[in-house]
């Protein structure tokens, strides 16, 4: 079945702890944390003190997604605070084979997310050790954008691609995702979907889930 992976950047910042809580409960499978650094993307974020403060919250996977440039020189520190996932940017990290490798030794899974304008060739080579590929589906930096269509040939690729070398590989999807465009998005290949403004917009948590998830 489809993993749903809230993303909290379009929670209450306010009342964090809670809406991990409400969110947990009402159905997520993964918390999906968004990591901004100004440079990499224009938009800031959340970083490792906030990350800290929320694991004891729940005990769901933290899917934490790092819109940073050269992710590695964190590692260390974003496994400390608790990521159970730490995905990087292909266009972030000069050397993203050795990052790869360097987030497995730590004991937690690695993914390689992709930009819309970057293609999926780019990870002919790295997939086969990929534990997950996030495709973004709106130029990262700010929830509540319109999903790109052509995202979806993109995770057509990444499948067909992970079939005979990673049946076991986690294809997310990020960015514009509601109920409306899911199940597209599931047929097309993925198999986690990360959902912010559908899930938090309204506060209505387990049915957005519900829904998105189809
Ligand atoms: C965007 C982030 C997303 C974002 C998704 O840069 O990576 O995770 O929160 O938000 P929605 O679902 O509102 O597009
Ligand atoms: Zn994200």
């Amino acid at each position: 079945m489809v993993k749903i992976s809230p993303s909290i950047l379009s929670a209450d910042f306010s009342k964090l702890g809670e809406e991990i809580k409400n969110v947990d409960k009402a159905g997520a499978d993964f918390i999906h944390i968004d990591v901004m650094d100004g440079n990499f993307v224009p938009n800031i974020s959340i970083g490792l003190p906030v990350i800290k403060s929320i694991r004891n919250k729940t005990d769901k996977v933290f899917d934490v997604h790092l819109m940073i440039e050269n992710p590695s020189r964190y590692i260390d520190e974003f496994v400390e605070a608790g990521a159970d996932i730490i995905t990087i940017h292909y266009e972030a990290e000069k050397h993203i084979d050795r990052a790869i490798d360097y987030i497995k030794s730590k004991g937690v899974k690695a993914g390689v997310s992709l930009n819309p304008g970057t293609p999926s060739i780019v990870l002919k080579d790295i997939i086969e050790k990929l534990d997950l590929v996030l495709i973004m589906s709106v130029n990262p930096g700010f929830g509540g954008q319109k999903f790109i269509p052509y995202s979806i040939n993109k995770i057509k690729e990444v499948k067909e691609m992970s079939l005979n070398v990673n049946k076991d590989l986690l294809i997310e999807v990020d960015g514009g995702v509601d109920k409306n465009n899911s199940k597209a998005i599931v047929e097309a290949g993925a198999n986690v979907l990360v959902a912010g403004s559908a899930i938090f917009g309204d506060g209505k948590l387990k049915e957005n889930i519900e829904a998105i998830r189809g």
